[in-house]
């Protein structure tokens, strides 16, 4: 099928590549032209694993082909997929103007029938406003469909090739033959619903997950309280398969691009249409506060104060395996402890770069060792896996104090313990 990809940012890349290896004849295009130069020379501008081979295999193939010619690629398209970024506002709101400039531009473009595809995730009365903006500049038939996703960053090509099931919001027969035809080499179990269904699955997905995280983490803070052990609890509780083990790693709470927005999106979009989501504000409010507990957490291990003190953080990025850092923890982190007056040190594999973006005076490393030279606390904040095989004897010797922060309870810490640190996670006994 010849596919159109509007926006080749994290999603539409991923959906570009994935599409063009079934065999299809895939047009990514972007309005940010650096990216598509870079892309066409096959240069991935984040990290995401097997994404780079994915596209410079299809780009050879010449079934994937980068191009800032956006109506061209509208032209010879059956099939188009909005890709487009759908940010948060500074008040949480959701800002959509990316989309309907994305619709406008297909209305102005498309001479003959295509099936307009919504990937971004939308509020559930985006749709009608699209088809309203695409009818004023096109004369030619179009149809919309929605076909959310749900990668996680850092498995995304996985999560797209195996995925747990594929939702497909269509409104004819034509759309939903068109679409199923374009999944069929996926094997996961495929739900055909109506627009509005699919795109509240998006938002009631990532809403729902981000509530077993907040729920967890005030599970964690009664075990503080009590002396229980958060690990257990979590072990006896996610065994009940009603319940499930994912989902349920206790920490410093969800970041990301997608559950803090989507959440923020959905409470946004509930008090539009007369719905106050109480339930989904409180889920957002722990996720807050869970920041708040953290540096309450270091100012204690730290005797009351940081001011002055070297502290070093592990991992910057929002999760491993990715270099992300939008809606990074370590972003609020840093900040806070700069403001109490503490000097910081930083290591991550990845997303060193990108937090030089829009974290400043902070000192990066980009060996793990070096940073905790002379420091007063380690703090980890993303659980990298290299980050189970440092060797505390050595660390032992290096850090002013033997003090360890543990953000995501992945260390061990009776280990840790037993080598005379002072040791604290959360949650745990
Ligand atoms: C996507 C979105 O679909 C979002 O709604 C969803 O919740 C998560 O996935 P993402 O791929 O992470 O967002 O966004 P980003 O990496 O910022 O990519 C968006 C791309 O669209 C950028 O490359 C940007 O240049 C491009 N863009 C933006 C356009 O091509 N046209 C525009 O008008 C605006
Ligand atoms: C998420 C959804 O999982 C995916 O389906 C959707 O399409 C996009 O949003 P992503 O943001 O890539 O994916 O990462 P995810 O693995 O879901 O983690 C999100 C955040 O939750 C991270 O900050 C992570 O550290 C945190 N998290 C996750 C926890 O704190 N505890 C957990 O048990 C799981």
């Amino acid at each position: 099928m010849k596919l159109c990809i509007i926006g080749v940012g994290y999603v539409g890349l991923v959906t570009a590549a994935v599409f063009a290896d079934f065999r299809n004849f895939v047009w990514g295009v972007d309005v940010d032209k650096q990216k598509i130069k870079k892309l066409k020379k096959g240069e991935v501008p984040f990290f995401e694993p097997k994404l780079k081979e994915l596209i410079s295999k299809n780009l050879k193939n010449k079934r994937l082909i980068f191009s800032s010619n956006i109506g061209a690629a509208i032209k010879q398209a059956e099939i188009i997929f909005i890709c487009v970024g759908t940010p948060a506002k500074e008040n949480g709101d959701y800002d959509l103007r990316y989309v309907f400039e994305a619709a406008k531009t297909i209305g102005k473009n498309i001479k003959k029938y295509a099936l307009v595809c919504i990937k971004s995730t939308v509020p559930p009365s985006t749709t009608e406003e699209l088809r309203k903006i695409i009818s004023k500049y096109c004369a030619a038939p179009f149809e919309m469909a929605s076909c959310p996703e749900f990668l996680r960053e850092g498995s995304a090509i996985d999560d797209s090739l195996h995925p747990a099931r594929i939702v497909l919001g269509v409104e004819s027969k034509k759309g939903k033959e068109m679409l199923l035809k374009l999944h069929q080499q996926i094997k996961a179990k495929k739900y055909i619903f109506n627009i509005k269904s699919a795109q509240l699955v998006k938002y009631a997905a990532n809403a729902y997950l981000a509530t077993k995280i907040s729920f967890i983490n005030s599970i964690a803070s009664l075990c503080e309280k009590i002396g229980a052990d958060i690990e257990q609890v979590t072990q006896g509780l996610g065994s009940d398969p009603r319940i499930g083990d994912q989902f349920l790693q206790a920490g410093l709470g969800y970041g990301g691009s997608c559950f803090p927005k989507d959440t923020w999106a959905l409470i946004s979009f509930a008090q539009r249409i007369g719905y106050d989501f109480k339930f989904l504000k409180e889920v957002d409010r722990v996720n807050q506060q869970q920041i708040d507990k953290f540096i309450e957490k270091i100012l204690q291990i730290c005797k009351g104060s940081v001011r002055n003190k070297t502290i070093t953080i592990l991992g910057l990025a929002f999760k491993p395996n990715t270099d992300d850092m939008r809606e990074a923890r370590s972003t609020l982190i840093i900040k806070k402890l700069q403001k109490l007056g503490a000097k910081i040190n930083a290591y991550d594999p990845k997303a060193v770069v990108n937090a030089k973006k829009i974290l400043k005076n902070v000192s990066y490393f980009n060996e793990l060792m070096p940073a905790l030279n002379k420091s007063c606390l380690l703090v980890l904040v993303t659980e990298w896996p290299e980050f189970r095989k440092i060797d505390f004897n050595k660390v032992k010797k290096i850090m002013k104090e033997k003090k360890v922060i543990d953000g995501r309870n992945f260390l061990d810490s009776k280990k840790l313990k037993a080598l005379g640190f002072q040791y604290q996670g959360i949650g745990r006994n």
